[in-house]
């Protein structure tokens, strides 16, 4: 199941994060701007039928109305049974949407393949953009007709 970011979610989502991104972890003040500023495009994935105490909140993406992905991550327990899919899914079916983007790390090769999977392309590289690392956009866009 997919539902919007609440701020109950916080303690379970930053716990995601440092496990995802432990270079570079957003904290919890980025969180709660994130929820200001796109309230309609932060979602988390659930599944209740698991243990409360274990943590039913698997994954989350936010992006923005333009389509920029901020973030998307999934619990490392929980990778590869497609939930990273279902939240990328929930960007590229928006409506109007004519292309959806990000921003991955060259050594994010885990990533880059994600991405691959789901019809993105690499579309260009930005210098040091994470300091000492380049990034690489990746970038998937919307048949022709469908918006
Ligand atoms: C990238 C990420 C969100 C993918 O989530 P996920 O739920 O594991 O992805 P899915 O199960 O939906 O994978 C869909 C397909 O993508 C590809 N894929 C996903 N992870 C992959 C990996 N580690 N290696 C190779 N291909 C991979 C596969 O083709 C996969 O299909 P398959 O499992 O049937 O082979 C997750 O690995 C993650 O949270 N990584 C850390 C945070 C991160 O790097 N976020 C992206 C920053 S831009």
């Amino acid at each position: 199941m997919i539902r919007p970011f609440t701020f109950s979610d916080l303690d379970r989502i930053l716990q995601i994060e440092l496990q995802s991104f432990p270079k570079s972890p957003y904290d919890w003040a980025t969180f709660i701007n994130l929820h200001y500023l796109y309230p309609e495009t932060f979602w988390v994935y659930v599944n209740p039928t698991l243990d409360r105490k274990e943590g039913q909140i698997l994954g989350y993406i936010v992006f923005t109305k333009e389509g920029h992905i901020i973030s998307i991550a999934v619990h490392p327990h929980h990778r590869r049974k497609g939930i990273g899919k279902a939240l990328l899914e929930r960007a590229m079916i928006t409506p109007h949407l004519k292309k959806v983007w990000a921003e991955v790390r060259r050594s994010n090769q885990r990533a880059q393949a994600f991405y691959l999977h789901m019809g993105f392309q690499v579309t260009g590289v930005v210098p040091n953009y994470y300091g000492n690392e380049d990034a690489l956009i990746v970038q998937w866009t919307s048949p022709p007709g469908s918006y």
